[in-house]
């Protein structure tokens, strides 16, 4: 099958496991559902549940238990693009084609809808466990899957890194500063996706730190590419303001390196990330494919 199909065809796979996980709109705090809902179903490439599942694949896992956690870490991701989209982070009032969930529901209904998606995901991750009644040997796997979700989205993963991008805005930031907030705001997610799909897939130690290491370069190449875009695009196509980042006065890999050097970087970056993949036992051509079209993705 083509890529472009088989990504069509994978990405449904995907949205069908999240669907099943998405709270029921009924009670008193409806409104809170409704907005999760509506940021969770908006769209987007999920790309990171997509990636914990290859990453499985690559290590012949094949049970149910990632399933919760495909669902847990894009209620992550989008709990972070909710929070930064508000008026007091980056101010944007397009996300995933549609209206913002702030510019929808009100900020307050926002920060409360991210709130609840960081903690649902947390509570739906830990669904995973009901498969260790018939299978008590994956409790270890699903613990430290678990552990690492939270680790990776807290203070010393995305949220620290959207700190220092934060506080960083409208002033000079230095290369290797740039740096750590690119690892941690959108690298972060990225290792926690594709390492759990290691841990669940029953990698062992060093092959999960080679993991991380790959997902390391993939979101750093992934970031660099979201900066390019961001002045190279249209909103039609991203389904999200075009200079942003120039209307918030932002340090970006393109204003501090040049547009050539970032392009280029991508490339080397998302190479060196397939090189580490094949360091690693196990074959799968598809996610490969799928680390190679992030070099040239225009969403
Ligand atoms: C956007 O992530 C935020 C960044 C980390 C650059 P994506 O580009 O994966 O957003 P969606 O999920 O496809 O909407
Ligand atoms: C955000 O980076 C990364 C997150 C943790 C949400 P950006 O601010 O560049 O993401 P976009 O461009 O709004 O998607
Ligand atoms: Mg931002
Ligand atoms: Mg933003
Ligand atoms: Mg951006």
């Amino acid at each position: 099958m083509e890529m472009h199909e088989e990504l069509k065809q994978r990405t449904g796979e995907v949205e069908a496991v999240i669907e099943q996980y998405l709270p029921e709109e009924t009670g008193h705090q409806k409104t809170i559902f409704e907005a999760m809902n509506y940021s969770m179903r908006a769209g987007g490439k999920r790309l990171r549940p997509m990636l914990m599942q290859e990453t499985c694949r690559l290590f012949g896992g094949e049970g149910r238990e990632i399933e919760p956690f495909m669902a847990a870490i894009e209620m992550i991701h989008t709990s972070s693009l909710i929070h930064d989209d508000l008026p007091c982070m980056d101010n944007d009032e397009l996300r995933r084609g549609l209206p913002t969930t702030w510019k929808k529901f009100g900020y307050d209904m926002a920060v409360l809808a991210g709130d609840a998606l960081m903690m649902y995901a947390i509570e739906t991750a830990a669904k995973a466990y009901a498969v260790c009644d018939e299978h008590p040997e994956l409790m270890t796997r699903i613990s430290r899957s678990i552990s690492l979700l939270a680790g990776k989205t807290g203070i010393y993963g995305m949220i620290g890194g959207q700190v220092v991008d934060v506080e960083l805005t409208d002033k000079p930031v230095p290369k290797d500063k740039l740096d750590f907030i690119y690892r941690l705001k959108t690298g972060a997610l990225l290792e926690a996706s594709m390492m759990i799909g290691a841990i669940l897939g029953g990698a062992d130690d060093e092959q999960i730190q080679t993991v991380e290491k790959m997902a390391a370069a993939v979101g750093m190449a992934f970031q660099i590419q979201d900066d390019i875009l961001d002045v190279t695009s249209t909103a039609q196509m991203l389904g999200k303001p075009v200079l942003s980042d120039e209307k918030n006065n932002k340090t970006t890999y393109v204003t501090l390196m040049g547009i050539d050097r970032a392009k280029a970087d991508v490339a080397e970056i998302s190479n060196h990330a397939i090189e580490l993949l094949h360091e690693l036992p196990g074959e799968n051509p598809f996610l490969e494919n799928l680390i190679r079209m992030l070099i040239t993705r225009e969403k």
